[in-house]
């Protein structure tokens, strides 16, 4: 079903030979005889008082500047069919605007004395009688439901609102997405969550927690179906949906030899009994918050010698990188923690052409690299991938801190064609990746409710089938 006006960007109506007339009986009725609206205004949402304290730190950095922060818009996917919207994280960490944020709306940081006056400019509602109401299938609340008036919104979020057709933009102005200074200091922001950001990864967590319970208590189905990867998406699609906004990214479902491609997002294989499978999944819960975790599970129950032997050496170097954590390292020491346990156990099992000591040479080596190609860790938030934009010097090379979460996610990965490798090692991947929040007193594992080691993981499995 479609509206039959589709307009081009600059206007142009596109797709008419469907269009229905408009008769005036059409006209005279349809914009009257509706009761009148709620418009008690909703109580300032919990998170609130946070994004007031957020945009009271942007602004002290940006003294005098005129600063725009835009949530985006529909990205389409093809024709009139658009992605669902989902709000740019800069826009939603200063707003506290989830799921439920309007598409196109924009913050604004305009100067005002030593600081800035805030405005939240979103496209206010239209009326009965305008033809967005019922005409415009990607806005009008005939097609799409209500949409918030400008002082709910205000009420809700705790900010000035205005419509979005008197913003007004001026050449001076430093915008997210275009001015590096300004995308780095947004992305800053971001590298210490506070109190409600903690909550609600934590929620996340535990939401991607039940939706890996479902995953294994499925597994009968998802081994009889011919694309078993993609019955596992899907089952942790629904745990998704119905307990939060969507994924915060593709899940992966990665069984057999896939478990090596290390973003299979196909997910169109089987899952076949004796293969381990590998699942990438997180929830982002409705303030878009998302965890950002991985299991690998042997879908027969229990672990071979050699998949035993492969899954406790990425559990080890996981490990060895949790205990080194703490507040005052440099971020990229649990890279190197982590990358040492797996040149030793490579070279141990006769896998690399040089010692571990040498593989693990700054300069010459980096041979172990070739079954772990990807980083150790990265800051989880809004975004999986979250704190981007950050400098390098800030993330990378930074300093862990109190408050920031991120992942531990070592990993070991023989392709099915790698010649390096004893046969029984190919076509074996496992990943285990946590969601850790740094505090005073060290790191806390928020996934360790999931279980990870592989005495645990099978005895899962087995009550699963109980
Ligand atoms: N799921 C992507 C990652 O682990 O970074
Ligand atoms: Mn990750
Ligand atoms: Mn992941």
């Amino acid at each position: 079903m479609t509206s039959t006006d589709q307009k081009t960007e600059d206007g142009a109506d596109t797709n008419t030979n469907r269009r229905q007339p408009y008769p005036q009986g059409f006209l005279d009725t349809i914009g009257t005889g509706w009761a009148a609206r709620d418009e008690t205004l909703p109580p300032e949402r919990p998170q609130a008082p946070f994004a007031l304290a957020r945009r009271a730190a942007l602004s002290a950095q940006f003294t005098g500047k005129r600063l725009v922060i835009p949530a985006g818009g529909f990205a389409q996917r093809s024709n009139d069919t658009d992605f669902p919207f989902r709000a740019h994280s800069a826009f939603a960490h200063l707003t506290g605007w989830g799921s439920d944020a309007v598409a196109d709306s924009v913050l604004l940081f305009e100067p005002a004395g030593s600081g800035h006056d805030v405005t939240l400019y979103l496209r206010d509602r239209a009326t009965r009688e305008t033809e967005e109401f019922y005409r415009d299938a990607t806005i009008g609340e005939f097609w799409v439901g209500p949409r918030p008036s400008l002082a709910a919104v205000a009420a809700d979020l705790g900010v000035a609102t205005a419509p979005l057709e008197t913003l007004e933009r001026t050449p001076d102005d430093l915008v997210v997405g275009e001015h590096d200074g300004l995308t780095s200091a947004v992305s800053e922001l971001r590298l210490v969550k506070d109190a409600y950001e903690i909550e609600q990864l934590q929620l996340a967590v535990d939401t991607t927690a039940r939706g890996f319970d479902d995953i294994v208590r499925e597994l009968p189905r998802i081994i009889e179906h011919p694309r078993g990867e993609r019955v596992v998406e899907g089952v942790f699609h629904l745990r998704a949906r119905s307990d939060g906004n969507w994924e915060g990214y593709d899940t992966i479902a990665a069984s057999g030899p896939h478990a090596c491609y290390l973003h299979w997002t196909r997910n169109d294989g089987a899952v076949l009994p004796g293969d381990l499978i590998l699942v990438d999944a997180g929830v982002e819960v409705d303030s878009l918050y998302t965890a950002d975790i991985t299991r690998t599970l042997p879908v027969s129950g229990t672990f071979t010698p050699i998949q035993r032997r492969i899954y406790e050496a990425v559990r080890e170097a996981a490990d060895a990188a949790f205990a080194a954590a703490r507040p005052g390292m440099r971020f990229r020491e649990l890279h190197d923690t982590a990358m040492g346990v797996i040149a030793r156990r490579t070279a141990e099992w006769g896998l690399l052409p040089v010692s571990a000591e040498e593989a693990l040479d700054a300069d010459r080596g980096g041979h172990q690299r070739r079954y772990m190609v990807h980083g150790t860790s990265h800051h989880l938030g809004l975004d999986v991938h979250d704190c981007a934009q950050a400098r390098r010097e800030m993330y990378y090379e930074g300093v862990v801190e109190p408050g920031m979460v991120f992942t531990i996610e070592p990993g070991l990965y023989f392709q099915i064609d790698d010649e390096t490798v004893p046969a029984e090692y190919r076509g074996i991947g496992v990943r285990i990746e946590d969601d850790i929040l740094m505090t005073e007193d060290g790191p806390v594992n928020l996934s360790a409710g999931i279980p990870r080691t592989a005495d645990e993981i099978e005895a899962w499995l087995a009550q699963s089938r109980d």
